[in-house]
């Protein structure tokens, strides 16, 4: 038996055409591109999380000596949601970049580790969580929930 699976996103050349509460987060996640720790790949990423209740929390990748030690911006931004606003839903999640590691024309996309756990908050809270990812050049892909970027993940 065969099976398709289908998902449908959207792309922006700019994200100065989101409406303006998603621009008030993009300028989040660009804020926190600042506070990431990346002296090892000096690639800075930055995250933002819109929860239900508006409030918007940030992170960003914070690298260790020991590589596998560090985290991503995006589990650093989720797990802090966990551990401080565990009854809060999640609306959008963010991304930005900044760094030579992925050229500003190539598509930044959140990476299998980051994926299973945000699929793990979609599946926790029982409603979509949407992703806005901004490349380097300012384009910007939106994508309606986090099942679409990984399809039969693990614990779904
Ligand atoms: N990184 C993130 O913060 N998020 C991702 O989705 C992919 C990669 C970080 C990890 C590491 O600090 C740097 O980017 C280079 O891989």
């Amino acid at each position: 038996m065969k099976k398709d699976f289908h998902f449908s996103y959207e792309l922006l050349s700019h994200w100065k055409e989101l409406p303006i509460e998603d621009q008030v987060l993009v300028d989040k996640a660009f804020e926190a591109v600042e506070t990431a720790y990346a002296p090892y790949s000096e690639f800075k990423v930055g995250a933002s999380v819109r929860l239900d209740s508006d409030a918007i929390v940030t992170g960003s990748n914070q690298e260790n000596a020991a590589y596998p030690s560090g985290l991503c911006a995006e589990r650093v931004a989720l797990f802090h949601i966990g551990a401080s606003f565990p009854k809060q839903t999640i609306k959008t999640i963010c991304i930005v970049a900044k760094g030579t590691l992925i050229p500003d024309y190539k598509l930044l996309s959140p990476c299998g580790g980051c994926r299973q756990v945000m699929l793990e908050s979609e599946n926790r809270q029982k409603s979509k969580i949407r992703i806005i990812i901004v490349n380097q050049d300012n384009r910007t892909m939106i994508v309606p929930s986090v099942i679409d970027l990984l399809p039969f993940g693990f614990g779904s």
